[in-house]
This record gives structure tokens, sequence and C-alpha cells, in this order.
């Protein structure tokens, strides 16, 4: 068998602020890292668009810099990306305007003609899901309602990293996890579905092929080598969307262990073997990233997002400190939350400053601090914040729990993971065994695993995972006593919501 570290693998994720490559040996040691930022666009309130072009311009930097980092052949490469987005190409497949992009909310009527056409019920039976804003499909129906003359060109509808492949290689191709986060996709069949499209009268030709993740699907093009710095014919493999990506760079591809992501956003993801969608549509049912396997996944939009706003707009004074001291903001804050007992002295917050996906489905959530009284200082506050994203990661693996995938431990990713106060409040509340991911390389990293698949290097995604991935050695469990505290006011915490949407 070859030596390992003879054999290198790139993964490449086209995120929403930037790309970021990494390159790893088969045996997972990272050789090089790079990344290149792009703008957001955002022409209209509520609008999130980005050039193409920018993408495909800061991949080939990317590529580049790792190109001239590794001492040698590359043996396949893998692409992730954020999921939902739209590229539109015309018959000649240049792009007809920019993409429209997965925090988008201009599509609110478009989804309701959607769930019209399909009917609701048979909508989250097809493909998982109900039809959200964030979505592939209704963007496309946006795009007939609002810029026929745009429409009338399409020839190609693709999401963000097949984008990247197309230049790459002149195919049109996705994965399967990223195709199920479209709307288009049937999560049983892992294909597109014959009835939704027929009803939303799309054709099946405007729409790439589907791969599952680790399957080699294209090829490098002399074009594409000569822009990348790639090796011509270096093999593509299908890859995944982010989370997925990320899943499979955690090592989560058994029901085992869930991923709770504490960046910006807030997710829960939880590998499933069948497709168990949930009935209420409070929870995305996508395909995995493992060949024939599912993922349930939660999403809270306002997680570290809350502790950021909260540092942003009001701890100047903190932030000064945490500069003097060289400390991290967030964390500091976090500190200084836990010198008040738990419960804030009876204050809550609602995380929903960006409207709510989990459980809620609703862009129109709002956030709030209830209970307050004139004893309640900043670091109640802060407190309310964190026990608020923790409920709100609650409300996700609970409804991931009533599809009977039971996780028996957590693992934390993201910036909020590395505060002790935050992660204990999170083992309490959601009351698993918790710890803190060891490489957070990210979805990239997923997507070299997924290339060392292809390559034939390993049989199959759980076997690259054992011989990749590091977990950590020790979960902290929850402390007794706090989830004696937070069981009933996460009680509480579910009644807030209904409440106040119902008297706003
Ligand atoms: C998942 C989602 C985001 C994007 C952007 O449903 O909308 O996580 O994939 O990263």
């Amino acid at each position: 068998m070859a030596n390992p570290a003879d054999q290198r693998f790139i993964g490449l994720d086209i995120g929403t602020s930037s790309a970021k490559g990494v390159a790893v040996d088969a045996g997972g040691a990272v050789i090089a890292r790079a990344s290149a930022d792009y703008p957001l666009l955002t022409p209209k309130p509520g609008w999130t668009e980005q050039n193409p072009e920018d993408w495909w311009q800061a991949a080939c930097e990317v590529l580049k810099q790792l190109i001239a980092a590794i001492p040698g052949p590359v043996e396949a490469i893998g692409l992730t990306g954020q999921m939902h987005g739209a590229v539109f190409l015309d018959a000649a497949g240049d792009v007809i305007r920019p993409a429209i992009l997965w925090n988008d909310q201009r599509t609110s009527a478009a989804c309701a003609d959607i769930e019209a056409r399909v009917g609701q019920t048979r909508l989250r039976e097809i493909t998982g899901n109900p039809a959200l804003t964030g979505f592939q499909a209704p963007k496309i129906i946006w795009l007939r309602d609002n810029e026929p003359e745009h429409y009338a060109r399409l020839a190609h509808v693709l999401l963000p990293k097949d984008y990247i492949r197309y230049r790459l290689s002149g195919v049109f191709v996705t994965d399967a996890s990223d195709a199920a986060g479209t709307l288009l996709l049937d999560l049983a069949a892992r294909d597109w579905s014959e009835e939704i499209l027929a009803a939303l009268e799309l054709p099946r030709a405007w729409l790439p092929d589907v791969f599952e993740g680790p399957e080699i699907c294209a090829h490098v093009t002399a074009a594409g080598a000569g822009d990348s710095g790639l090796p011509a014919d270096t093999p593509i493999v299908a890859g995944a969307g982010d989370n997925a990506g990320a899943a499979v760079g955690g090592g989560i591809v058994d029901p085992d262990t869930a991923l709770v992501s504490i960046g910006t956003s807030g997710v829960v993801f939880a590998h499933s073997d069948t497709a168990s969608p949930d009935a209420s549509g409070e929870l995305h049912c996508f395909c995995h990233a493992v060949p024939g396997a599912y993922h349930l996944m939660g999403v809270s939009l306002a997680s570290g997002g809350s502790l950021a706003w909260f540092a942003q707009k009001f701890a100047q004074d903190e932030a000064g400190v945490a500069e003097r001291l060289g400390v991290n903001l967030h964390g500091l804050l976090a500190d200084e939350a836990a010198t008040v007992a738990p419960g804030a002295d009876d204050l809550y917050f609602l995380p929903y400053l960006a409207g709510e996906r989990t459980p809620h489905m609703d862009a129109n959530a709002r956030g709030a601090w209830i209970g307050l009284t004139l004893s309640h200082d900043k670091r109640h506050m802060i407190r309310a914040i964190l026990e608020g994203v923790a409920f709100s990661l609650r409300d996700s693996l609970t409804r991931i729990e009533a599809q009977r995938v039971v996780p028996q431990r957590l693992l934390l990713g993201g910036g909020g993971a590395h505060s002790p106060v935050w992660r204990a409040i999170i083992a309490a509340v959601l009351d698993k065994p918790v710890a803190v991911q060891r490489d957070q390389e990210g979805p990239a990293y997923g997507a070299t695993l997924l290339a060392a698949v292809g390559a034939g290097v390993y049989a199959d995604v759980n076997a690259a995972v054992a011989a990749m991935v590091t977990l950590p050695d020790d979960f902290e469990q929850p402390d007794p006593e706090l989830v004696a505290a937070y069981t009933p006011r996460y009680e509480t915490f579910t009644r807030l919501y209904p409440a106040l949407r119902d008297a706003l």
C-alpha cells in the first residue's frame, strides 16, 4: 500500500464570505490551508447575492496557493459550499444574473405558489421539507415571475459549489446532500422528482446530474487546469453541502454523535439511516454525504450571532478590557455571565434576532428579553442570551429525537464551543455529554475525506473517518444540578414565542 503521506487530497468550500481550501494527506494531516474573500451583495433589503465569477476567481486563488504548497500530485479534489443558492446559466454556460443566496428572503410569493401547485403535505413527503424562502426552487420561480427576460434565457440552474465544478470540468453535476436543499429532489429516490418538476413546469434538462458525495463525477479539463493550477485530469468527487461536509469532517457518520455548531447560526446535525422527514416541517431532512444515508438538521439563525450582536452593540467597555488583556471578547462576556446564578434571576431571552427556522420557520420572529426587573444587570442579560440560545438548540434536538434519532453525545463546533460556561449550559439544557471538535477545519476538511474515498484509498466514508478524523478523548457530562434547574425553564421558554407571536 502507498505511504499515506504521499497521497494528497484537496477540499474546497465555497462559503458565504470566502472560498476556503485545505490540502491533507491520506492520514488526515493538514498540509496546507488557503482562503480568499469575496463580497456579499445586498441590492435591496432582504436580498443577498454574489457574483459566481467572484467565487471562481477566489477558488482559483485558493487552489493555486494549495498546489504551490503541496510537494507532489493530487489524487482527487472534493467540493463543498453554501447550500440552497441559485446560479442561473444560459445555453452557452454564461451567468445570466448574480446568484441568489441561501439567506435571501425575496421569495415568499414563490413559496406560496410552490405549496399551492404541489400541495404542502405532498411537498414534505417527497422532499422532506416545507417551501422555505432560502431554498433554490422558489428562486427559479421568482426569476420566472420577476425577471422574465432572464428566465427566457435559462438553460442550467446550479448550486454554488457546482458552478465551480462546471468551470473546472465543463460538466453539470451536483451531489445528493446539496441537491436535497433545492426542494426539487425526491429524498427517497435521491434523484430529481418528476412530480415536482411537472407541477412547477421546470424542465429536467436544466438540472445537473445527481451523484453520491464520494463518487468521482468529473475531471479537470485543460482550460480548468490553466485557470486553477490543478493538474488536468484531476478527479473531482461530487462532494457535499457545507453542513454535510462539516459533519463528515467531524466524523458524524452514524446516529450516536450529533454535531452542534454554535457559529453565527446554530446547527444541530444528526445522521439518520433512513429518510425520516418531520411531518410538521419544523426540521430539515436532507440526504447525507454518506451514500444512502440522510440527516436531520435544526437551524437557529442567531446563536453565536446573538452574543456577537450584544458584544457589538452593548459591550464597548468590555471590548476595551478584552483588547488590553488580549482575550476573546465573547469569552470574557460569557465569564461575566457565570457570576450570576443559572436562570439569570428569572430572565429569558428569545434569540430570534434574524427571524427563526427551527422550530418556528418564521422569518418575522423577533428577539426579546422577557422578565426584566430593576435588579437585573448586564451579566443577567448575557446569561439569558447563553441560556436562550441553548434552549433554541434543544428545540432542534427535541424534534430530531421525535424522529427516533437519539444521539448519545454531542460534538460542539463553532466559536461558541470554546466558552466553558456556554458548554456547561448547553450540556445541561440538552442533557447530553459534550466535547469540542478537535480540528475545526470545517466543511472543506470533510470534502477531502470524500475525495479520499473517491480515489479508492478508503472503501467508504466510515473507513475514511476512522483513518482521518481524531475524535475528542473525553466528553464532559452534564451537571445534574444544572439539568434540574433548566428542565422547567425550558418548558417555560417553549411557551414564550407562541404567546408573543399572537400578541404582536
Ligand atoms: C443550511 C443553510 C446554511 C447554508 C450556508 O440549510 O442554509 O447552513 O448552507 O452555509
